[in-house]
């Protein structure tokens, strides 16, 4: 037992038919799927189904997910009362979530069965989910959270335009909506990382979904793992202007920060999901945002690659899907604060089929520490 693997590099402790990420290749596969063919096609529900079933859905299918999903878009008062005290108090958002998918427990007990092949604890999370994100936002701006869209609605009924819609109350337009869709699905599931393996390991205990989803919350929010989009697009915002890019990195990098949006433990080559979220989002800054940041950003990314190659040569430091997230999410109106709040509704998707996977392994996941005190 004399091996250590820090930060348990390259051990694989189990098989998944969910996702593969080669991080040589750049090449990110969701249950057969490449990234860049599913992403920009697919709404969330259907790459939800196919990870949940390893297929897309078909018409019937999907409404039947669509209306499990709709029959639950309420929130327990008692999780309302907890989000209204989180955002009196000033709790980040990510604290609030986590807060609020806990007392979930409270709407098990009355929660109907799914029609669809969903665990009923992952569907109550993941239908509320967007409710709460945006709660919290509006609690915190001294607004009163929105009812969700209703059926008759134009914009349909789906997670993205839900949480649009819950945001500001108005109609989300099909870009918008289709721009998220994309981002949700780009995030849905990849692989063993940390927030995954971290549902995995309390799942393998036999414990309940409902706590693993909440533990998985609670290693996303870390700055090295779904933390990074806010402080990247701050980093764009320090910026302000192309000519003082380097100046500002390279004053980051000799103080020994990292640059947010750079680097991946997998990844050595550019970060599949990098590529298809800034299309998605020169798409929509085309469509309606601020073309002008979009230009900046791409100046501080390339900016950015050349001083981490000058800063650690030959380790292939590399923009990462946390980047063009922040520009992304930012083109569709949504504050930094709630980045890696949204990072959660997507990857949810993912938590949940491998939670399916871990409890058919059986094996508890208990690996060793080497012993060096007195
Ligand atoms: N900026 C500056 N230096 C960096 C960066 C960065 N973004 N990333 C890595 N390095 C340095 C490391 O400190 C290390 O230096 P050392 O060997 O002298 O200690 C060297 O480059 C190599 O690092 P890796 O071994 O490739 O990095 P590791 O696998 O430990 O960490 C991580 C990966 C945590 C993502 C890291 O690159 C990082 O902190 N990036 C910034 C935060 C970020 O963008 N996180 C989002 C990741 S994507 C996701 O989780 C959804």
């Amino acid at each position: 037992m004399s091996n250590i693997y820090p930060g348990l590099e390259g051990v694989v402790f189990a098989e998944t038919r969910l996702s593969h990420v080669d991080g040589q290749a750049g090449r990110l596969l969701l249950a057969g799927h490449p990234v860049e063919e599913l992403a920009p096609r697919a709404t969330f529900e259907e790459a939800a189904f196919l990870l949940q079933q390893g297929r897309l859905p078909d018409s019937q299918e999907l409404a039947s997910l669509q209306e499990d999903l709709e029959g639950r878009r309420s929130l327990p008062p008692i999780t309302m009362r907890l989000l209204e005290e989180a955002t009196a108090q000033g709790v980040p958002a990510m604290d609030a979530l986590r807060l609020a998918v806990d007392s979930l427990v409270l709407a098990l007990p009355a929660e109907k069965m799914p029609a669809s092949p969903f665990p009923l604890e992952g569907l109550a999370v993941l239908a509320r989910l967007p409710l709460l994100v945006a709660a919290t936002y509006r609690l915190g701006r001294g607004e009163r959270p929105l009812e969700p869209l209703s059926g008759e609605s134009t914009a349909g009924l789906s997670t993205a335009a839900q949480l649009l819609y819950l945001l500001d109350g108005k109609q989300p337009s099909a870009e918008r909506v289709r721009a998220l869709d994309t981002y949700l699905v780009t995030v849905c599931d990849h692989s063993s990382n940390a927030s995954t393996f971290t549902l995995r390991v309390i799942v393998s205990t036999r414990s309940d979904l409902l706590s693993a989803l909440v533990g998985a919350i609670g290693a996303l929010k870390g700055p090295l793992h779904g933390g990074a989009p806010g402080p990247a697009l701050e980093t764009v915002f320090e910026i302000g202007s192309a000519e003082r890019a380097e100046k500002v990195l390279r004053e980051k990098l000799a103080r020994g920060e990292r640059l947010m949006g750079f680097g991946h433990r997998v990844y050595k080559v550019y970060d599949p999901r990098a590529r298809v979220l800034a299309q998605a989002a020169e798409a929509l800054f085309a469509a309606d945002a601020d073309r002008e940041l979009y230009a900046l950003a791409r100046h501080v990314e390339a900016t950015a690659l050349r001083l981490l190659e000058e800063h650690k040569p030959g380790r292939n430091l590399q923009t990462n899907v946390e980047f063009y997230t922040a520009l992304l999410l930012h083109g569709l109106g949504l504050p930094t604060a709630l980045f890696t709040p949204v990072f959660a509704i997507g990857r949810t998707a993912g938590w949940i089929a491998h939670g399916r996977e871990q409890a058919a392994e059986g094996r508890l996941i208990r690996p060793s520490l080497k012993y060096v005190g007195p």
